[in-house]
């Protein structure tokens, strides 16, 4: 017994003198591991004299209570001496310039687009989309715009093989076929993309946008047309009246067609949208050519509807105020921080459509 009290008080000692956490941890193995001291003691108990058993197992529990109790004392010592210095040495240095923070902002053509698609969702239209890279199917013959056409030559059209079958789509138009070909009628959807024409000024882009307009059903006609885009328009200003043209066209794939002019002004070197007497044109539209329809297999004596396309970024540029379409597509970060959206700003006429 004495020795196991010796090798007690050694302990502590050794315990208490040392603040070392390497130390610490080998005097824990010492006194602990699978074959140190106090498990070799313990192994003592067979060999005990019966009497003397109860005895020496309560005194070695003790020893090893006592032991443990201040080995963790020693590591809990430790550990606040490491907390503190790490505090004292470790100290915040405020004269040191913030790190450079940069959020996103939302491109003035993204957020046109969610706002045209929350406008026309409202009133029933649900939002398709087609591929960039198109046949030449689709993007002409289907809608009534066959080879030789004259319209094909206006388009500018970028071309991707000598065979001319495939190409950046000129128009979203072929969203229409698309669709039609897809589905059953009754059809009412937009189609808002990227669109592709060899042409480049300050206000055209050789890559632009258009947003697609398709409604057929069996009692369409040209006044929900009319009504529709007019809706639109005021929505999209957020203005009560606008002034509103329709000038006859021509399109290979509607009769009749149209394209639509807004009334504007110049106030203050601000464009105001809405009233004045000059005009600026924004769309075309029609009633679906029957040719088109039958195309897609759709009977054109049953169903009949309109179509519109709309320039995106012509919208953009009027309703904030940009003068320079090509700035869009420039990638200039200043212009982007400048123009884009923050985008946890939600607009006033944004109805919930995720970005
Ligand atoms: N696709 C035509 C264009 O790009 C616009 C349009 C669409 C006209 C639908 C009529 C109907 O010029």
């Amino acid at each position: 017994m004495s020795d196991i009290k010796k090798i007690k008080d050694e302990y502590l000692a050794k315990i208490n003198n040392n603040h070392n956490l390497d130390n610490l941890n080998q005097i824990k193995s010492e006194l602990f591991g699978k074959n140190g001291i106090i498990a070799l003691e313990f192994k003592k108990i067979g060999s005990i004299s019966a009497n003397e058993k109860k005895q020496f197992a309560t005194n070695l529990n003790l020893i090893k209570d006592e032991l443990q109790i201040a080995l963790n004392k020693g590591f809990k010592t430790i550990e606040a001496k490491e907390i503190n210095s790490k505090l004292q040495n470790e100290k915040l240095d405020i004269t040191l310039p913030e790190r450079n923070f940069n959020q996103g902002k939302v491109h003035p053509v993204s957020q046109v687009i969610d706002e045209i698609s929350s406008i026309f969702s409202e009133i029933g239209f649900s939002v398709e989309e087609g591929p960039d890279v198109e046949n030449e199917y689709n993007n002409f013959t289907a809608l009534n715009t066959p080879d030789n056409h004259p319209a094909r030559d206006m388009h500018d059209t970028f071309y991707l093989d000598k065979k001319k079958e495939y190409l950046l789509r000129t128009h979203t138009s072929p969203v229409q076929v698309r669709t039609m070909n897809n589905g059953k009628p009754p059809f009412k959807i937009i189609a808002p993309g990227r669109t592709y024409r060899s042409d480049s000024d300050q206000t055209h882009a050789p890559m632009f946008h258009q947003v697609e307009g398709l409604h057929i059903d069996k009692n369409i006609n040209m006044g929900h047309l009319k009504g529709c885009l007019n809706y639109f328009i005021k929505e999209f200003f957020e203005v009560k009246k606008i002034k509103m043209r329709f000038r006859p066209s021509h399109f290979p794939f509607t009769e009749p067609s149209a394209e639509v002019d807004i009334g504007y002004e110049i106030k203050d070197g601000n464009i105001v949208i809405g009233e004045g007497d000059k005009w600026l044109e924004i769309l075309g539209c029609g009633m679906v050519h029957p040719n088109v329809l039958k195309n897609v297999k759709v009977d054109p004596k049953k169903y009949q509807g309109y179509a519109f396309g709309i320039g995106i970024d012509r919208l953009g540029m009027l309703k904030y105020g940009i003068n320079d379409l090509r700035a869009f597509f420039e990638t200039d970060y200043r212009w982007l921080n400048h123009f884009g959206f923050d985008p946890l700003d939600v607009p006033s006429n944004y109805r919930g459509l995720s970005r």
